[in-house]
């Protein structure tokens, strides 16, 4: 078998140019990791969602430091072409000065080749020393689950003029930061297509319609692992034999436009 071209952040803008949509997935340990790799994903996220599905927490907000990037590691271990995006954990990026040590930590020991963060306006000057530092930036708009307990619950977001608006001039000034993708979760189709058309990075969507240019899903949702998964999400292994053909499934749904459908979004 021939090797996969190693995705990075050039191949993502080229996608973007032609077209092709970006298909991503999470995963947190090595076996798991190779068979997403192998199928011909293109980046693989090591989510804070772990403090969720793997350690069995209500929310993100436990996840550490030293937990993301054992899981990080692990991954990174079996992952030979997919791009590898780590998430900053809470509270790990509260000021550009710590958001730069703790992404080194997750560059130098996780093997991150992206990092994550939540947030808009507040977090447009830590981008902007990321970037400048050398570090690919996806920033992540919308539902951010990290701030789960000051938006009173998982919800939609964005409804209405004044919040899209402000989500609108968020992204515009994290792209012009310099981040280099931005996640876009529970979120109006309406508003994902307005951002994904004024943008010239690559939007990834959770919930938020077939329109962005590349669709993240979490891993157990997709394995039907997860018990009340969200909307947004969809059992692969439904129509599936094995794990590796769930996965595959889904690339070629997010390629094809396939997925998601009205049913996963937030009209
Ligand atoms: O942590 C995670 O898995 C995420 C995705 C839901 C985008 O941030």
């Amino acid at each position: 078998m021939t090797k996969r071209k190693k995705v990075t952040v050039t191949q993502l803008k080229k996608m973007l140019q032609t077209g092709e949509k970006i298909a991503a997935l999470t995963a947190y340990d090595a076996s798991f990791s190779r068979v997403i790799d192998q199928q011909g994903m293109d980046i693989i996220l090591v989510g804070d969602s772990l403090g969720m599905v793997i350690q069995g927490h209500n929310t993100t907000v436990p996840v550490s430091m030293d937990d993301i990037i054992y899981h990080a590691k692990a991954v990174a271990n079996k992952n030979e072409s997919a791009l590898l995006m780590v998430d900053l954990p809470f509270m790990s990026y509260t000021s550009p000065e710590i958001a730069l040590r703790n992404a080194a930590r997750l560059m130098q020991e996780g093997n991150a080749e992206m990092v994550k963060l939540e947030g808009g306006a507040p977090q447009v000057e830590t981008v902007r020393q990321l970037s400048h530092h050398g570090v690919p930036v996806c920033a992540h708009l919308g539902l951010t689950p990290q701030s789960v307990y000051k938006l009173g619950g998982y919800h939609v977001q964005g409804r209405g003029q004044q919040a899209a608006q402000q989500m609108l001039i968020d992204a515009c000034d994290l792209q012009e930061a310099g981040a280099d993708a931005v996640i876009l979760e529970c979120i109006p189709p309406a508003l994902a297509r307005e951002i994904t058309t004024v943008l010239e990075i690559p939007t990834i969507g959770i919930g938020a319609s077939v329109d962005c240019d590349g669709q993240i899903l979490v891993l157990h949702d997709l394995i039907g692992l997860t018990e009340n998964a969200p909307k947004f999400s969809a059992n692969f292994m439904n129509d599936a034999k094995s794990i590796a053909e769930a996965v595959k499934n889904y690339i070629e749904a997010v390629k094809s436009s396939q997925f998601p459908q009205e049913e996963h979004c937030f009209l």
